[in-house]
């Protein structure tokens, strides 16, 4: 029989993308918000008044609350301290991306998660939108042979001065913000990092405002961009020995794709997807729970130690450095 158990949820940190995250949840069958964490007061009740549950006076009443998962949407320089302590209090966690500063901070979430013998997944969407699924089952039974070459960028204009990606102290960047995405791209189609190598500039604020990187891997190479100063593209190339793969913009929400075969065929996939993608990886997350699986297939531990690692030799080829480091 399959096991349907209603999953509760607890959200800690109520900015931007917890909202668009609810959008999801709440389509979501069996999974429901209890309770809402936000260290400002006002901040809290305007999202309960929005979205349900129950606004919660500090963090620690939030985590004796009765749920089951919690869903940490503050900051990078934040996810370690609190991922660790929900997962000592018990409950499974989902992360946003990035999703510690560097990769010694993301070793002891995965300890502790580890010796809680619970969940623990980077909230990296990508992989569970339909598209990107039917698009490696397509080419599953209709290859593009050996995968050599993967390019992506994306770089946006227009951020307000005072938005969290500016900020040195609350870990921000592009590397950080936007490169994540593009790490996870390179290792899901190429393997393995064997090597990164990259350019940046710093802005006024100490954070790379463009960044290029490139890497090798076990099957290929990868060259990446990332930024906040000039208008980019947002699609991605794949490049096989028979054929490429254009996911077009933005591909990290992705919803249509070309496969350019070397026979001639060029085939459309144009999957759209509904309520803001989020509820994709919140479906996956909570089967994960309900199979008592201690990490994701898509999103493994490895997974996100390959996409930090990455990130981190690319700051330090850039000097990018972030508190304590
Ligand atoms: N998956 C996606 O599609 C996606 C898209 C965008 C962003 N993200 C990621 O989601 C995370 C949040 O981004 P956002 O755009 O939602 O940021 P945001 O709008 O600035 O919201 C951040 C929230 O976290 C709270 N917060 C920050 N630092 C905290 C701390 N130390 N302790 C307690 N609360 C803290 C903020 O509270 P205050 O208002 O009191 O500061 C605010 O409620 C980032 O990691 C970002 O990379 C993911």
């Amino acid at each position: 029989m399959m096991n349907n158990r209603n999953i509760r949820w607890g959200v800690i940190g109520c900015g931007d993308v917890s909202h668009r995250f609810m959008q999801g949840l709440l389509n979501v069958q069996n999974s429901e918000l209890i309770s809402v964490w936000s260290r400002r007061p006002e901040q809290t009740e305007s999202f309960v008044n929005t979205h349900g549950g129950n606004a919660c006076g500090s963090f620690e009443e939030l985590l004796a609350s009765d749920i089951d998962a919690v869903y940490i949407a503050t900051l990078p320089d934040s996810h370690a301290f609190y991922s660790i302590a929900a997962l000592k209090a018990g409950k499974h966690v989902l992360c946003e991306k990035p999703s510690a500063v560097n990769s010694s901070q993301l070793e002891e979430i995965l300890e502790t998660a580890l010796a809680q013998k619970l969940l623990f997944m980077e909230a990296m969407k990508s992989p569970f939108f339909p598209l990107y699924r039917q698009l490696k089952e397509h080419i599953r039974t209709d290859s593009i042979g050996d995968i050599g070459y993967v390019r992506a960028g994306s770089s946006v204009v227009g951020l307000r001065s005072d938005h969290p990606n500016f900020s040195l102290d609350l870990a921000g960047g592009s590397l950080m913000g936007i490169g994540i995405y593009e790490a996870f791209l390179a290792l899901d189609w190429l393997g393995e990092t064997k090597n990164v190598q990259a350019m940046g500039k710093l802005g006024q604020t100490g954070i790379d405002v463009l960044s290029i990187f490139q890497t090798e891997h076990e099957n290929g190479y990868g060259q990446f961009y990332t930024g906040f100063e000039v208008h980019g593209k947002g699609d991605a190339l794949i490049c096989g020995t028979l054929g490429n793969i254009t996911i077009h913009k933005n591909w990290w929400n992705p919803n249509r794709a070309t496969i350019d075969y070397f026979d001639g065929r060029v085939i459309e996939l144009d999957i759209p997807f509904t309520t803001g993608g989020f509820n994709y990886e919140i479906d996956h997350f909570c089967d994960l729970i309900r199979n008592n699986a201690m990490e994701s297939p898509i999103i493994s531990h490895n997974m996100s130690r390959g996409m930090i690692s990455m990130i981190d030799k690319a700051r330090a080829a850039i000097g990018l450095r972030f508190k304590g480091e």
